[in-house]
Formats: C-alpha cells, structure tokens, sequence
C-alpha cells in the first residue's frame, strides 16, 4: 500500500486543511511561511503550529530554515494524502489495493469503492526521474514562470482523464474514466499484462487488426492520436480482451505533428506483430486508409 494510504486513517480533519493550507500558498511560491499558513487555514497561531508540527512529524511536507522566515512545502506523500482523501470523501474509492504498475511517470495501483468494484488508480509522478517530462509538458503550461511538480501533475492527470473522458463514448477498448482528483486519477481497471509481455496471444491477427481498426475509430471519430502506442500501453487480458491505456500524450488530428506521431503509432504496433508474431503489414496502407470513411 502507498505510503499516503497508511497515514489516511491517523489524520484528523485539523490536519488535513494544514495541508490544504499548504497547497493553496504553493501556487504563489514553493514554500508557504506560517503566517500564510495560518492566514489560508483560518487557524490560530497556536493550532497552525501544532497541526505543523505534526504533519511534519509524520513526513507529509518538508521545512526549509534556510530564509529569514520558516517555509513549508508539501512533498509527494502530502500531496497523496489530499487527493486520496478527495477521493474517498466523493465515494469514488474506499480502499487502495497493491501496486500493479510502476511507470516512468507514475504509480498505478488496484483500489476498490465501497461496493466492492475494483478499479486502477494512477498518481502522476513527473519529476521523479527527469525533467524532461515536464519540458514535454510545456506546450500546455504556458508561459507559467512557477510550474510546480504539484501544478504539472495535476494538469497531467487532468489531461489524461479528459482524454479518456472523449473516447469514452465511442465504446472502444479504453479505460472507463471513474474519477479524478488532483494528480490521480481513476479507471476501469484490466487485469491483465502489457501486450509485451504476453506469451500466449491465441489469435494475433485478430488482436492486430482489432488494435489497428480501434485506432482509426478513434482517429476518424474523436479526432485524436494516442502518441504514445505501442506493446507496452495495451494490457491484454487471459481472453485476450484489450485495453488501450496511457493517454497522457496524444494530440488531436490537426496537431503539427499529427501525421509523424500518427505514424509512429502505427508503425510501433506494425513492426511489434511483424517481429513476434510474423503478422506482415503496410503502415503506409494503413494510414492511408484512415482518410477515408
Ligand atoms: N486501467 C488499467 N488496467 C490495468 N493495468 C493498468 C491500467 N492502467 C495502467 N496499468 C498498468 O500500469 C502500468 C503503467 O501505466 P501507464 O502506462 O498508464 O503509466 P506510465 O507511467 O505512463 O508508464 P510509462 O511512462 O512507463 O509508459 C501499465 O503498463 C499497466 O501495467
Ligand atoms: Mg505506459
């Protein structure tokens, strides 16, 4: 269980709009004083620095001493905290399960709501590894000079929920968007494993061409490019059901780009069927075809 997932439950309510407090004064500067704190939180000085104490306590924000006023910042697990119990308090979860997938990006788990349906839940985790992610980002970030990872997580999630949110309807093999709360979000879940890692595809064929006509639904119908396609973002299941995830990166069809990532989708899944499972095709056909109706 996440780290976030275990504290939850030893958290009064006090606690938790410390940290809201937090995350508001976060949107001006990376760390919050205590009298900014204390202004969001609308607490006495008193309580503001108990309740400080004790979240700092328990490693949910980091004190930097270094200025001539104490500042404080969420770090990742603070953050977690206030979106996994958003999530809880709408009803949309009720536990969190075992971590089922670990990306470059992010963290996925299994949870489960109170009605015992079992659902993936990803948290962003941009920046842990590179920045670089962050600069992919920039388009939509605008010319913000104070990007937070807190801001570009959660504009990731919200991103990839939206994007799931316009397929949805076109009831395809995509995750069903749940919900979403700063920078998680929650899905129709498979179980399954990437398509990379299958061994016993019964009917390849069949797969291909079901991934390549998804694609074109999605292209011709929602006006959208996954840009991210390949063997390791389609989970198949023992049935060999599919689920196409990871949307964080498409584009919709008159993006400059459209037609180089458009391309490299198809060739991703093209040259994976060629190389394994000897299924030859013509991604050039292919794209030509999704032009026409
Ligand atoms: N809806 C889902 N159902 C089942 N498994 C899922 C689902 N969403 C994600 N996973 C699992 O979690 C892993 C990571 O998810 P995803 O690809 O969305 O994250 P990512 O951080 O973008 O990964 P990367 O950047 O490494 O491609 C997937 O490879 C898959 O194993
Ligand atoms: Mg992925």
């Amino acid at each position: 269980m996440s780290k976030a997932a275990k504290i939850l439950p030893d958290l009064e309510k006090e606690d938790l709009r410390i940290l809201m407090a937090i995350e508001i004064g976060m949107k001006r500067s990376e760390f919050v004083t205590i009298n900014n704190i204390k202004f969001y939180s609308r607490y006495l000085m008193e309580e503001t620095l108990f309740r400080l104490k004790k979240v700092h306590k328990l490693d949910l924000i980091i004190r930097d001493s270094s200025k001539n006023e104490v500042g404080y910042t969420l770090n990742s697990v603070g953050y977690d905290v206030l979106a996994l119990h958003a999530l809880v308090e709408k009803e949309i979860i009720g536990q969190l399960g075992p971590l089922i997938g670990k990306g470059k990006e992010s963290d996925v788990y299994g949870c489960m709501d109170d009605n015992g349906n079992i659902f993936a839940l990803k948290i962003y985790r941009i920046g842990r590894t590179s920045f670089k992610s962050i600069k992919r980002l920039r388009s939509f970030l605008g010319n913000r000079k104070h990007a937070s990872w807190l801001y570009v997580n959660r504009l990731a999630a919200k991103k990839e929920y939206d994007a799931l949110n316009k397929i949805y309807e076109l009831k395809l093999d995509t995750p069903k968007p749940i919900g979403f709360n700063r920078h998680i979000i929650v899905m129709s879940y498979l179980r399954g494993k990437e398509l990379a890692y299958h061994s016993k595809i019964k009917n390849p064929i069949k797969m291909f061409n079901k991934i390549i006509k998804q694609v074109k639904i999605i292209y011709q119908k929602a006006k959208m490019i996954h840009g991210d396609l390949g063997e390791f973002n389609i989970v198949v299941d023992h049935k060999d059901n599919i689920l196409i995830i990871d949307w964080l990166q498409w584009v919709p069809s008159d993006h400059p780009n459209a037609n180089s990532l458009l391309e490299r989708d198809i060739r991703n899944v093209c040259n994976f069927f060629q190389k394994k499972y000897h299924i030859e095709s013509n991604p050039v056909e292919i794209i030509q075809s999704f032009e026409k109706k």
